[in-house]
């Protein structure tokens, strides 16, 4: 498949724009600085927490933590790891667990860093897709 571009500009914070790439969904998501920091600040609850267990689920150059080259924008294969259903997005705030991506088809749950929550089927964290800059307001998926 192509490369997918992806403008940013139009992009707002807790907005979520849907791509495809490869046939695949593609979450590409702004992050405010408060829930920056609480990627940051989370403790547990996590199954891979630093990307560490399952090093294939993002490429070597995002941040562990955030999974992601800038903080405040996620990219994201919308694919549940479990069964491979597509994940529904909900913005922090908007449920009492932090926000994120939850699985209809058998609850699982994903922080807005796609880090899978503890007690749910899935074990994977989200798939981060290969993609880089092409200016500030612009990426590149594949
Ligand atoms: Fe997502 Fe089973 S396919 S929880």
């Amino acid at each position: 498949g192509a490369p997918v571009e992806v403008a940013l500009d139009k992009l707002e914070e807790g907005q979520m724009i849907k791509v495809e790439w490869r046939g695949k969904p593609v979450f590409v998501v702004k992050r405010s600085q408060g829930v920056i920091e609480a990627l940051q600040d989370k403790k547990d609850g996590l199954k891979d927490i630093d990307s560490t267990k399952y090093p294939k689920q993002q490429p070597e150059y995002v941040d562990k933590i955030n999974r992601s080259i800038r903080p405040d924008i996620s990219v994201l294969v919308g694919i549940c790891t479990h069964l491979g259903c597509v994940p529904q997005y909900l913005k922090e705030g908007e449920v009492d667990w932090g926000g994120g991506f939850f699985c209809p088809c058998h609850g699982s749950r994903f922080d807005l860093a796609g880090r899978v929550h503890t007690g749910v089927p899935a074990a994977k964290n989200l798939e981060v897709p290969p993609y880089s800059y092409l200016s500030d307001e612009r990426i590149i998926i594949g």
